[in-house]
């Protein structure tokens, strides 16, 4: 029974009379937000706890669906096609925007922020500003930011006297040094998002960025049979030969990353914001003070990239408690929010003040780093049509790595298939 509730069934039974003094308090809104398994439900009842005890007469119930920004998607397009308004809120991956607004599934919020509209959207980074006005419409606020960093153990690079790497060269001489050391039949070099999922789009457009590819050339164009598309995918071809990283790479989702480098099995892992708390507060972590994070590497002679990525929160075209769910969107896109989530969780900051608060720093000394790779990250491709461009992708770098299909046919089977998205 919620708090207001019981108040009010204890004046009921007390004082029957003053019943009839209290209907406006009756009032009850109850919200349901939908939030994958990854964006750490259990801080987002924590954060929807403080929500409700300032907020009588509304309460939030958490629906958790979906391991993988697909699952979740596939999850979200059964409720959204079908105008369910049993959703009320949603975490949606900043790549979603896009394609949300040409579907109509989420509430504009334009018209809700009235005024403050453009006050509140100055407030975030750019990346994140841009990635949720979509055609002159804001299509949902920022919950927070994330790129993808070099997690690696500090204990084993100090044991083989090395420096975290800056270069994939250095990475792999590294791993390979390290692995031939420990003789260790259990630990692998390096691991990234191999499996047919989201993650796996940036595991070619992050050495191909690093490699100075672009996506789109300046006609506009998918462009990704350059010789940046193939040195991407030549560093998979090499790191596999090599025995750096896993033999399954192409099962691997985004947090079975995490899973094999917090019980030790990994001495490089490309990785997501998240994982560093999971890394020191989970009990069965075994990585505990022996982690540190650094930017990725990039190829010798060019500029390293990462890839930007995060969680937005929109409001469903179908809720039936529209001005509700956009008062909540306020609260959890605030900076109060983005620091609480950052210590419970750390989560990546969408406000640049955040990074520079002594507690978040406290928790997480790397966020001294952070916001500059956040800040100079690129984007994934910027479309409605996203969900068929990272299919695309995706499925062809799966095929690559596990072997099914050569590089020269991966890449030509995306440069035409890409192409025609973008006719
Ligand atoms: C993280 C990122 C998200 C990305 C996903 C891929 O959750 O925040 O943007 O798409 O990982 O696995």
């Amino acid at each position: 029974m919620s708090k207001h509730r019981a108040l009010f069934a204890a004046a009921a039974l007390a004082a029957p009379l003053v019943l009839a003094a209290l209907p406006a308090c009756a009032q009850q809104t109850n919200l349901r937000i939908f939030v994958g398994g990854q964006q750490r439900p259990d801080v987002m009842r924590k954060i929807l706890d403080l929500y409700q005890s300032r907020t009588p007469g509304v309460q939030v119930e958490v629906e958790v669906g979906g391991a993988t920004s697909d699952q979740q998607q596939q999850y979200l397009n059964t409720v959204l096609t079908s105008h369910d308004s049993a959703i009320d809120v949603m975490l949606i991956d900043v790549i979603r925007p896009a394609q949300f607004a040409a579907a109509g599934w989420a509430e504009p919020l334009d018209s809700y922020l009235g005024s403050e509209r453009d006050a509140i959207m100055a407030r975030y980074l750019p990346a994140y500003r841009e990635a949720n006005i979509v055609n002159g419409k804001v299509i949902a606020l920022p919950y927070f930011a994330d790129a993808q960093f070099l997690y690696y153990r500090t204990d084993l690079l100090e044991k083989y006297k090395l420096q975290p790497p800056k270069t994939w060269e250095e990475l792999s001489a590294a791993a390979k040094t390290i692995l031939a050391g420990e003789k260790n039949p259990n630990l692998r070099g390096f691991s990234t998002a191999g499996a047919p999922i989201e993650g796996t789009v940036c595991t070619f457009l992050v050495p191909m960025w690093g490699a100075g590819g672009q996506f789109l050339n300046a006609q506009g164009k998918p462009d990704v049979g350059t010789a940046a598309g193939k040195k991407a995918l030549q560093l998979w071809t090499d790191l596999k030969a090599s025995g750096v990283t896993p033999a399954n790479l192409a099962e691997i989702v985004t947090d079975r990353i995490r899973v094999d480098f917090q019980s030790g099995n990994l001495l490089f892992a490309m990785q997501w914001g998240y994982a560093w708390n999971r890394f020191q507060n989970d009990g069965d972590s075994v990585v505990k003070g022996k982690t540190n994070v650094v930017p990725l590497p990039g190829f010798a002679g060019n500029q390293p990239a990462t890839c930007i990525g995060g969680w937005q929160i929109a409001v469903s075209a179908y809720s039936k408690h529209k001005q509700a769910a956009v008062n909540l969107l306020k609260f959890l896109s605030s900076p109060e929010i983005s620091k609480m989530q950052a210590i419970l969780a750390s989560h990546l900051p969408v406000f640049a003040e955040v990074y520079q608060d002594p507690e978040v720093l406290k928790v997480n000394p790397w966020f001294q780093f952070a916001r500059n790779v956040v800040v100079t990250g690129r984007s994934r491709p910027v479309s409605p049509d996203y969900p068929e461009v990272s299919e695309i992708i995706r499925t062809n770098i799966n095929a690559f790595l596990a072997g099914t299909r050569s590089a020269e046919q991966a890449i030509a089977d995306m440069n035409t298939r890409l192409t025609r998205v973008y006719r």
